[in-house]
């Protein structure tokens, strides 16, 4: 039996602390000038004091539920794509948990990087098609601000703070809003992004070097990998989806980089006031930009529904995560 999936709700939530690309010239030798026109980032949200990655999590999760009309306690998984959670362990799904109240949730976290919430929505459809679960909620959340080496102009110029969620659940009609969603990975590739995790070696043992925490990116292998790949996987998705390009209402890209947009934009003959993009205020912000993307462009009005929609993610891994989706009305 096929069982449609729904896509029931989504809500987003970012710090209030903004820090503007002047702000940025006070710590490091950058401009506006550079940040604008080599990436688009005008401003970005970033966290302060005990603000976390679980906390936004929590109050985008609570509004994703409060438009899918979804009793907390039926909520059969929660799932976060958090790649810096407050803790290693208890994951970020369990704090999650125990902070909403779905006491009857399986939790995990998954690292994706800036895929993660289409890794998120691939996992969800499988649970759900195969009658594991009724109820998936869904968190991207990442704290990127708190792993930068905000010495290191070329990398911390780049990224802000942010979260997202979804509800996903069993269709109460026919329509399945995932008509098709491809999942990627290329682990050969992982020195593009990289960030390591701490720890020392037992005193008894020969010592180690302690890593530092900051995230390591060499921007122009992404930017060539992504403007090479991505088209191709994108293009395989649509087609299994059903749909052809010039039938998708609007695409909705991970929010990297102005530029890379405006390429896959180009590549994929994409009419650009139908391509999605916000990273003027809030940089990449990881596995959340999709997610704040989607409800900032339908509380706006940009994107009306209901509509279909391409989701495309990539990230540290590589990985890569695309979706073509549609998008019902009252979800935002
Ligand atoms: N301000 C001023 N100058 C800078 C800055 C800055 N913030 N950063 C770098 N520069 C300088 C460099 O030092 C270099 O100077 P030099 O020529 O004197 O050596 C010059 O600007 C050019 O640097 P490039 O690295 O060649 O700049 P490029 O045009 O490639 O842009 C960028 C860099 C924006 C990072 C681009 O490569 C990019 O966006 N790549 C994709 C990144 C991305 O998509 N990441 C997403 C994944 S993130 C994730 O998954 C967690």
């Amino acid at each position: 039996m096929n069982i449609p999936i729904k896509i029931a709700g989504l809500g987003f939530q970012v710090p209030k602390t903004v820090i503007t690309n002047d702000d940025l010239t006070k710590i490091i030798d950058t401009s506006d000038e550079w940040i604008r026109t080599r990436t688009g980032i005008e401003r970005r949200h970033v966290l302060s004091g005990n603000e976390s990655a679980v906390e936004m999590g929590i109050g985008a999760a609570k509004k994703a539920l409060e438009k899918a009309k979804i009793n907390v306690e039926d909520i059969d998984y929660i799932i976060a794509a958090a790649s810096l959670g407050t803790h290693i362990y208890p994951s970020s799904a369990c704090e999650i948990q125990a902070a909403i109240g779905a006491v009857n949730a399986a939790c995990f976290d998954i690292t994706a990087a800036c895929s993660g919430l289409i890794y998120g929505m691939g996992i969800s459809r499988s649970l759900i098609k195969s009658g594991m679960a009724k109820n998936v909620l869904v968190v991207a959340t990442d704290a990127v601000s708190r792993c930068l080496d905000w010495t290191d102009r070329a990398s911390c110029v780049l990224f802000g703070d942010g979260a997202g969620a979804m509800v996903l659940t069993v269709s109460d009609d026919d329509q399945d809003d995932i008509l098709s969603i491809d999942l990627k990975a290329e682990g050969h590739l992982g020195d593009f992004i990289k960030m390591p995790t701490p720890g020392k070696n037992c005193p008894l043992v020969e010592p180690n070097e302690e890593p530092k925490m900051y995230v390591k990116m060499d921007g122009k292998e992404v930017y060539k990998y992504v403007v090479t790949k991505l088209p191709v996987y994108i293009e395989e998705c649509v087609a299994k989806s059903g749909l052809k390009m010039n039938e998708i209402d609007y695409l909705v890209p991970h929010q990297a980089n102005m530029r890379i947009i405006e390429a896959l934009e180009k590549r994929l003959e994409f009419n650009p006031e139908n391509v999605i993009s916000n990273i003027k205020d809030y940089a990449n912000t990881s596995a959340a930009s999709i997610p704040i993307a989607l409800v900032e462009a339908i509380e706006s009005g940009k994107m009306k529904l209901p509509c279909s929609a391409i989701l495309t993610g990539f990230g540290a891994g590589m990985t890569v995560g695309t979706t073509v989706v549609r998008l019902r009305e009252g979800i935002a």
